[in-house]
């Protein structure tokens, strides 16, 4: 049975996976945004064991427990800040899919939820990181065959519906 792809518009920390994915910065202590929202929801206990990690570079990821989340555990990953395209900005959003997935299969995790990861503060235009996003997500999952469910967590239902198209002009090739 191939994994199953998820859209969902919802607040990442409400979700019951075994990780989300963080939207972070290189020195992982918090910020605004996803990341804001999910140190707030874990509440202070996430924030010390991010202190340990001792930072991420962009397209990198590194795994902490959830705390008082409902997911089991936060993955956090560093994405790129947009410029102009032409700084490999796609290459490091792959990565961080990419990466974000390889620690969850060496943690055995069966259920990852993703934000659009650098959609905000970081000005990546979101149709073209929706596309990375998903290219990304299906070859790593080949890779990865113990991950049954990924979830791409919007947080509209706009950004939603983008995924939904995608997915599905992406099957129906
Ligand atoms: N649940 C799901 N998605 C959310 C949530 C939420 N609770 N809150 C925001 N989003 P951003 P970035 C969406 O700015 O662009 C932080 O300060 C949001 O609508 O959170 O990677 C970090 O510390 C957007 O689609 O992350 C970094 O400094 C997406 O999450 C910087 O921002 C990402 O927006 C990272 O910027």
């Amino acid at each position: 049975m191939p994994a199953v792809l998820r859209t969902i518009a919802a607040d990442i920390t409400t979700l019951s996976v075994d990780a989300i994915v963080n939207a972070a910065n290189s020195s992982l202590m918090g910020g605004g945004g996803v990341d804001g929202a999910i140190h707030r929801a874990a509440g202070p206990e996430l924030k010390e064991s991010c202190r340990d990690l001792k930072g991420c570079n962009p397209g990198d990821a590194k795994i902490t427990p959830g705390f008082a989340l409902p997911a089991r555990h936060v993955i956090h990953t560093v994405g790129p800040v947009w410029r102009d395209g032409g700084h490999g900005e796609a290459v490091t959003l792959s990565s961080c899919y990419r990466r974000s997935l390889e620690v969850a299969a060496d943690s055995r995790l069966t259920s990852v939820a993703f934000p659009c990861i650098s959609t905000g503060v970081y000005r990546f235009p979101p149709e073209l990181a929706a596309r990375v996003a998903i290219q990304s997500v299906r070859e790593a999952l080949q890779v990865h065959p113990g991950i049954r469910e990924v979830i791409f967590c919007c947080l509209t239902g706009e950004e939603k519906l983008q995924y939904d198209a995608l997915l599905e002009a992406q099957v129906a090739e």
